[in-house]
């Protein structure tokens, strides 16, 4: 029988004068700056460019105002695995050859890796070209559909994806983790980081009535009508094991949102944080709502209602919300037979600190 062992993070100490601005400043809120590109065009839709392939949309529109949310994201992770020697991923590969990032977004991840392991080939995959200028030479940004035929030819030592949440319906999930298991070398190693939707708050700072708490339920409706799960941070490990992956590890997290924790790291993510879904909740929330939102699909003006006050609340200091962040890594057996020649031990989850 397969345990999952789960030991959530703590509840994240309260700075108690973030919400003096004096003391902390206003230069959390200030936005980021935009990354311009004219490199590639896209579908054009309430006010926001999406890729489409296959006759398929991607949810989250690429477009200059959604860069700035991929380049938050991208942060955040790092600075709450700051204290790791390796804050871009846990998988104990050893001198690897080849690694895969799929949807790659403006590739930081690959191109951070690709510096770290500089003769490792690194390769980044999404469905459109990253407005990226340089980049080291061992790494290489393709533009494919991952959802589609795989066509790489060099077994990998590392697949790794990240916030890939709202992507595909339960059954390209699987196909996709089935070309993962197929092109990663025996021993090789897969791993997953995925955000939750929900805003949680773990006192009665976040009032019961606000705006905030409507919109993980919200989105991952319309997340369910759309065929496009958004509880990947959940399915995850259980997806892994079941295609056969072994030895599946995971690391639980609070990203704050908000420069409200007293903790210097959690102060830092959190400010970081803030940026990512003021930058982010427009497009997170743009195509959902405007196809899927209830009673009726809803209009691009009410979305931008929704988000205004949305973002008025995000910027309340007294609240001390987070969302739930979860890092699974796993390997693929070593033996052709599979996991079930492997131990029961290798099956079981464990969950690092
Ligand atoms: C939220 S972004 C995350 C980007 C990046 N992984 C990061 O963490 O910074 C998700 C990315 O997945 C890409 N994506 C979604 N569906 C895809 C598909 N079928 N094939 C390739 N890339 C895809 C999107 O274009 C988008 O860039």
């Amino acid at each position: 029988m397969d345990r999952i062992h789960t030991e959530p993070e703590d509840d994240i100490a309260v700075d108690p004068t973030t919400h003096i601005t004096t003391v902390y400043g206003d230069d959390w809120q200030s936005e980021t700056t935009s990354i311009g590109s004219s490199l590639y065009r896209g579908l054009e839709e309430n006010g926001r460019r999406y890729q489409t392939l296959s006759n398929k949309e991607y949810l989250i529109p690429s477009d200059e105002k959604q860069f700035d949310c991929y380049e938050a994201g991208h942060l955040v992770a790092l600075v709450m695995d700051s204290d790791q020697e390796n804050p871009l991923f846990r998988s104990p590969v050893k001198d690897p050859k080849n690694i895969l990032d799929l949807g790659t977004g403006l590739g930081n991840w690959a191109i951070d890796v690709a510096d770290m392991f500089p003769t490792t080939t690194v390769r980044g995959v999404d469905l459109f070209p990253p407005p990226v200028t340089w980049m080291p030479p061992n790494c290489i940004l393709e533009v494919d559909n991952i959802a589609e035929e795989w066509t790489w030819n060099e077994p990998q030592d590392l697949i790794h994806m990240r916030i890939m949440i709202g992507s595909f319906s339960d059954a390209e999930w699987k196909r996709v983790y089935k070309q993962c298991y197929d092109n990663i070398t025996p021993g090789g190693w897969i791993e997953q980081l995925e955000a939750s939707p929900y805003i949680e708050c773990d006192d009665d700072s976040l009032p019961a009535d606000s705006v905030l708490r409507s919109w993980g339920p919200s989105l991952s409706a319309c997340g369910k009508r759309a065929g496009r799960p958004l509880e990947t941070i959940d399915t995850m490990q259980d997806a892994l094991r079941e295609t056969g992956f072994v030895d599946i590890r995971q690391k639980e997290y609070k990203w704050p949102i908000g420069p409200w924790a007293r903790d210097q790291k959690y102060k830092e993510a959190g400010t970081v944080n803030y940026q990512h879904w003021m930058s982010g909740m427009e497009g997170w929330a743009m195509w959902l709502l405007c196809k899927f939102g209830a009673p009726q699909p809803w209009s691009q003006e009410e979305v931008i209602v929704y988000v205004a006050k949305l973002r008025a609340e995000l910027k309340n200091p007294r609240y001390h919300i987070y969302q739930r962040a979860r890092r699974v890594w796993a390997r693929k057996p070593l033996l052709e037979q599979g996991a079930q020649a492997e131990t029961s031990e290798s099956v079981t989850i464990k969950t690092e600190q």
